[in-house]
């Protein structure tokens, strides 16, 4: 009973993390980009009142369709892992904070349909409760 309220009480707190999401801004999902290739990725966090702690962030790459999403086989790529530190553009009021990251894509990348990942570590509120995100999009190696 105890380990179900303490599971229910840390799905509760996971929904509410859910609110303090990120999305991959650029490229655009369809995009095609190229092995060998520097790549821009855009990454952008909704504005929130809440205090989050950024951890770490990183960007892969995966050979395949959404559904081998997770970013751990083996032909997957790691193009970034690092800290993530989104910022307000300055003089403009359009754009959530965002941080842009280029990335080199490798020469190695297997050709066709790829997911393009960011897993974000981060902390949450007072307690630093810790959480993570993943968020893809499909795009083409060519
Ligand atoms: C990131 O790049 C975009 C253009 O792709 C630009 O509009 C934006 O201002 C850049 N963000 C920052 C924080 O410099």
């Amino acid at each position: 009973m105890k380990a179900f309220l303490a599971l229910s009480t840390f799905i509760t707190a996971a929904t509410v993390v859910c609110a303090q999401f990120v999305s991959i801004a650029v490229p655009s999902p369809g995009a095609t980009i190229a092995p060998g290739s520097n790549l821009l990725v855009e990454i952008d966090r909704s504005n929130t009142n809440s205090e989050v702690h950024e951890v770490a962030t990183a960007i892969a790459l995966s050979p395949g369709g959404p559904q081998a999403c997770l970013a751990g086989t083996t032909a997957s790529s790691v193009l970034f892992v690092g800290p993530y530190d989104p910022q307000l553009d300055p003089g403009t009021g359009h754009k959530p904070p965002n941080q842009n990251f280029t990335v080199l894509v490798p020469e190695s990348a297997p050709l066709g349909t790829a997911q393009l990942s960011v897993t974000r570590f981060f902390a949450l509120g007072a307690v630093r409760g810790p959480s993570y995100e993943y968020k893809s999009i499909t795009v083409t190696v060519g």
